[in-house]
């Protein structure tokens, strides 16, 4: 019989990379989304899979949508990758940002606990968590304390801990995947490596003069979210529940992410690039550096794409959506 899977945040860059990669391993795919009053774009990461996968309206605040679907459906599988993931927008939202991604998480706990226990249980932890906090040797594992600097952060470490809770109370195969920043053609262009790559695009093709930005001094370790998924697969099919964490092992500026997408369209930085204080946060996360050693290790996991294929794939994506429209 077919597996099943049910995704939150399924109209997502994870969630739609995600669903691709279960149904061509031959998966049974379930997901929600919020109901929106705009529907165009809503599935628009979705639309080459219509078929093979199953979208109900739901919320992580409406808890009886997630416990009739759990039920009904008995997943084998449960990815809660839905959230309010702008770190910046958690200072602008906290309470929205807390009941999303605390509460929600012990709303889908719940239901997952009391319709379908015998489901493997995936919570999208992040490396936000980390906040403040670093290891001597300069970098986040596992066992690194959590000491988190946004709403976002702090709602995050709320469901991790809930996650190992119902884990050891319950005996539920319920696992973190701490991932660090992942990014694709498929990321958000409020996020900051999407943001650079279009608008540099847009500067190229004559379409805009400006990139405002906020802080270019802060260090991040950005991955591909195609790896990214197929670790939180092999999270849930390893032999025992776990936390682990999810990062190439590389950490870049914002500046030097933004160099290289510069110099590669030949553009002039000093030229477009300005500093707005609009896009700086109450308090910053200012380097982020994950060890994977655990999840190459036991999970034989290990990050495919390099950082520049990486950003050549999003250039290459906006030059094509401009060049086509
Ligand atoms: N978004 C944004 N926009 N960020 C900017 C800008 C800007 O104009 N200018 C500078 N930055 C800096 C931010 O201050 C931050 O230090 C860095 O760029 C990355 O910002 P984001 O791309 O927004 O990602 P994030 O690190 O805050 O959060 C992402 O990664 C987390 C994992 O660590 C999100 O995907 C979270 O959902 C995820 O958990």
């Amino acid at each position: 019989m077919k597996k099943k899977a049910f995704i939150t945040g399924i109209a997502g860059q994870d969630g739609s990379y995600l669903a691709e990669l279960l149904t061509k391993k031959g998966y049974k795919v379930f997901g929600i989304i919020r109901r929106n009053s705009t529907v165009e774009h809503q599935k628009s990461r979705l639309e080459h899979l219509d078929k093979d996968v199953e979208i109900s309206y739901g919320d992580l605040l409406n808890e009886s949508s997630l416990h009739q679907l759990l039920k009904k459906i008995q997943p084998n599988e449960i990815y809660n990758l839905a959230a309010q993931s702008h770190v910046r927008v958690s200072f602008e939202i906290p309470q929205f940002t807390i009941k999303t991604n605390a509460l929600g998480v012990a709303n889908i706990l719940e239901a997952y606990r009391l319709n379908s226990r015998n489901a493997k249980f995936y919570q999208a932890s992040s490396s936000e968590m980390f906040g403040r906090s670093v290891d001597k040797d300069g970098y986040q594992r596992e066992t690194t304390p959590f000491q988190p600097t946004s709403p976002y952060g702090c709602a995050k470490v709320f469901a991790f801990n809930m996650v190992k809770h119902y884990r050891i109370a319950y005996k539920l195969f319920a696992c973190n995947g701490i991932l660090f920043n992942h990014e694709s053609p498929r990321r958000g262009s409020n996020f900051v490596t999407n943001k650079v790559v279009k608008t540099a695009v847009r500067i190229k093709l004559g379409l805009e003069k400006k990139l405002k930005l906020g802080n270019i001094n802060s260090y991040r370790d950005w991955g591909h979210s195609k790896d990214y998924v197929e670790a939180m697969r092999l999270i849930l099919n390893y032999k025992k529940p776990d936390d682990w964490v999810i990062a190439t092992g590389q950490t870049r500026s914002v500046k030097q992410m933004t160099d290289y997408v510069f110099n590669k369209l030949k553009l002039n930085k000093k030229k477009h690039i300005f500093i707005d204080k609009k896009y700086f946060r109450p308090e910053e996360l200012k380097y982020l550096r994950g060890d994977s050693t655990k999840a190459k290790k036991y999970l034989k996991w290990k990050p495919n794409y390099r950082f520049e294929e990486m950003l050549d794939e999003m250039i290459d994506f906006w030059m094509d959506h401009y060049e086509r429209s």
